[in-house]
């Protein structure tokens, strides 16, 4: 099979498209062919990293397979696999944290990370529906309720426009960021009020503030802690550790400060391909690339300014 080989870190160029033996699988395991595969942010920051890499995907060992996110047929199915049959449609998020080879025409994947496609959903918006969704979904559950003002930064991107339609459907206010450009897209998902971060300052336009979802870290976060109330939360999801003085000053306005890392579940998958099948949670994929062309799906997440998700297709 082909597969995107990376043997050291480093730019675009060292993930190389190669021919390797087609993965075997476990008992609880079934076997992918591809169709279409999204790629990440984190796909993109540990690419040229080795101690990012060798953290995210477990493994010191090269080469490695980089990428997580899948849908595609099963061709195989392992012999304690109960939930999948071949010539199922799925999708899913491949071992998160963890080694997930997704980068290759077929993928080993354990059959507890993923959701049967429904009827009417292109592998493409199946693919698009994994990380970015599941860090939205497991980010928002348990954190939101209903009525809740909450403010997702950069409504516009992966996470952010699934979690606009999450929190709505939640029962929350949402207001949400993104540049102008951007605006009618943010709304169009659901979001009552768009901040344009080059034109406005939130943090000199907002208060009582109940929830935030931060994806850009730095003085975003730093000035997101401005806008909540005591007793409200703060997800980060660049930032796992948080530096002293900005945890003081969270401490001080009563603010919980959270790093939430994403992580594979099946149960999750099947919560968004519920969602996907009532027509709830809409996919925007805004751009696409051929298989032979995945480098430059890495520079377009690269550049930062993607609308919804990139897909490859396989
Ligand atoms: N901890 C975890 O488990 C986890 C999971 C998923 C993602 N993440 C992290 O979360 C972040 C977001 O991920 P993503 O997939 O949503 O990224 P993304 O899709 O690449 O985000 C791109 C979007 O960000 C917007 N943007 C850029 N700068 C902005 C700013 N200063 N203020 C507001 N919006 C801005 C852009 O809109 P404009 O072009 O209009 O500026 C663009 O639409 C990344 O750092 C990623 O690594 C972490």
């Amino acid at each position: 099979m082909k597969a995107y080989v990376l043997n050291e870190a480093g730019p675009v160029e060292n993930m190389i498209l190669s021919e390797i033996k087609k993965p075997s699988i476990q008992a609880n395991d079934v076997l992918v062919k591809t169709k279409a595969i999204s790629i990440n942010p984190v796909d993109v920051k540990v690419r040229p990293d080795e101690a990012a890499l060798s953290m995210i995907l477990g493994t010191e060992e090269r080469p490695v397979i980089l990428g997580w996110d899948i849908s595609g047929v099963v061709t195989e199915v392992g012999e304690a696999v109960r939930d999948f049959n071949v010539g199922d449609k799925v999708f899913g998020m491949v071992n998160f944290v963890g080694h997930g080879k997704a980068y290759a025409e077929y993928v080993a994947a354990p059959a507890d990370q993923l959701a049967v496609i429904p009827a009417g959903i292109s592998f493409e918006d199946a693919a698009a529906t994994t990380l970015a969704a599941l860090t939205a979904l497991q980010v928002l559950t348990g954190r939101v309720n209903s009525g809740d003002r909450v403010l997702i930064h950069a409504g516009s991107g992966g996470v952010g426009h699934y979690a606009i339609q999450i929190a709505k459907r939640m029962g929350a206010t949402v207001i949400t960021t993104s540049s102008s450009k951007n605006r009618e897209f943010c709304l169009s998902l659901g979001a009552d009020e768009h901040i344009d971060y080059r034109a406005q300052k939130f943090e000199e336009i907002l208060t009582d503030i109940d929830f935030v979802l931060d994806g850009m870290g730095g003085d975003i976060l730093e000035n997101s802690i401005k806008v909540v109330k005591s007793g409200g939360k703060i997800v980060s999801l660049p930032t796992h550790t948080f530096e002293a003085g900005l945890q003081a000053t969270a401490d001080a306005a009563g603010v919980a400060l959270e790093f939430v890392m994403v992580q594979s579940n099946g149960e999750n998958m099947n919560t968004l391909a519920g969602m996907l099948k009532a027509g709830t949670l809409k996919p925007h994929v805004s751009v696409t690339f051929p298989f032979e062309k995945l480098q430059e799906a890495h520079l377009q997440i690269e550049s930062g300014r993607t609308v919804g998700k990139a897909i490859v297709t396989v």
